[in-house]
């Protein structure tokens, strides 16, 4: 159940810490679900009344005297209010979310990236690429709001990088990011249901945080993972439906020397025990040695390829 918070009334003196501390406990006591940006209450309570007094989101010590308006005041208590009576993920309601440093724009049309992809790119991919200025291609498959695609322009220079997604709504949040990254020149964007729009095209490495989630889980997720594009989440019955589609397709869209590296939750396991034949490798990253898998091009099986229809996305068509 949605429980409604009343709004507390303005009061002429309040400090940023007493406020902070106002906001804690009302998020503590609404029994939010996390996990789009922070983990905890504290940390939301803090994003919240930083972004809405629009003070660096790193730096509560120097300012927690500050006295805050009553303006200011009407300001945060109606972000909080959206954010317990709504549901809604804090990155919808202040439109940023960060991947490592990189900050990216986002709206209800994509879901909050948190991929953890972006930690081994942070590492160039390395001892699996073991020359990053030697990465000439790259595809982000399932690229939402195109944070990965502007993560692996950064990390591979001379890359010409391609983002393909299924979403309309998904690509025009894209084309925002990789503008206000100035990346226009290195990164296509795609409308493509999987490879369809992709068919003669071979790249270095192909990225994919497809969606994953199993039917089961889709039906237990918390109302703030709902308040995502079903879309982005929903991976079918078992989750797999579009991982499967990457084991069988990929092979014909590597170079003889290419890397597939895919997310799929926290899901080792089930995936292993579908696929036994294949050598996965679970690189560590913060979220263990079960969520994300490497494969060389060699390692996956060779068949036929599907019938495709190249469609590339109009640039007017995905503007907000
Ligand atoms: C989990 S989200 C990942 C978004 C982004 N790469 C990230 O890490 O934040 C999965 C994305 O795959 C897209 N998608 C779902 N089905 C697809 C399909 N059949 N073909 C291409 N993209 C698809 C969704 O629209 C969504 O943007």
């Amino acid at each position: 159940m949605i429980r409604h918070s009343t709004p507390a009334a303005p009061t002429a003196q309040v400090t940023v810490k007493a406020l902070v501390n106002t906001v804690y406990g009302r998020l503590k006591k609404a029994r939010l679900a996390y996990g789009h940006g922070t983990t905890n209450a504290w940390d939301e309570a803090v994003w919240l009344v930083l972004h809405a007094l629009r003070l660096p989101l790193d730096q509560l010590t120097p300012f927690l005297a500050r006295n805050v308006t009553p303006a200011e005041q009407r300001r945060i208590w109606g972000l909080v209010d959206r954010r317990i009576q709504h549901r809604l993920p804090t990155a919808y309601l202040t439109h940023e979310a960060w991947l490592g440093d990189r900050r990216f724009y986002v709206d209800q049309r994509v879901i909050v990236p948190r991929s953890f992809i972006a930690e081994l790119l942070r590492d160039k991919l390395v001892p699996w690429v073991t020359h990053p200025r030697r990465v000439n291609s790259a595809l982000d498959l399932g690229t939402g709001s195109g944070c990965l695609a502007v993560l692996l322009a950064e990390t591979f220079p001379r890359a010409q990088i391609d983002a393909a997604d299924v979403s309309h709504a998904a690509l025009a949040v894209a084309r925002r990011n990789v503008a206000a990254y100035r990346l226009q020149r290195r990164i296509r964007l795609f409308q493509s249901d999987m490879f369809s729009a992709l068919a003669d095209k071979r790249y270095d490495l192909i990225v994919s945080n497809p969606p994953y989630v199993s039917a089961a889980a889709m039906r237990a997720l918390p109302l703030e993972y709902r308040r995502e594009p079903k879309l982005a989440l929903a991976g079918g019955k078992d989750g797999f439906d579009r991982v499967r589609i990457l084991l069988r397709q990929a092979v014909h869209h590597l170079m003889p020397h290419g890397l597939l590296i895919v997310e799929i939750g926290h899901r080792r396991k089930q995936l292993e025990a579908a696929f036994p034949h294949l050598p996965f490798v679970w690189p560590l990253t913060s979220g263990g040695d079960d969520c994300v898998f490497i494969l060389e091009r060699r390692d996956l099986p060779e068949e036929p390829p599907a019938v495709h229809q190249a469609t590339r996305a109009s640039p007017r068509s995905h503007r907000r």
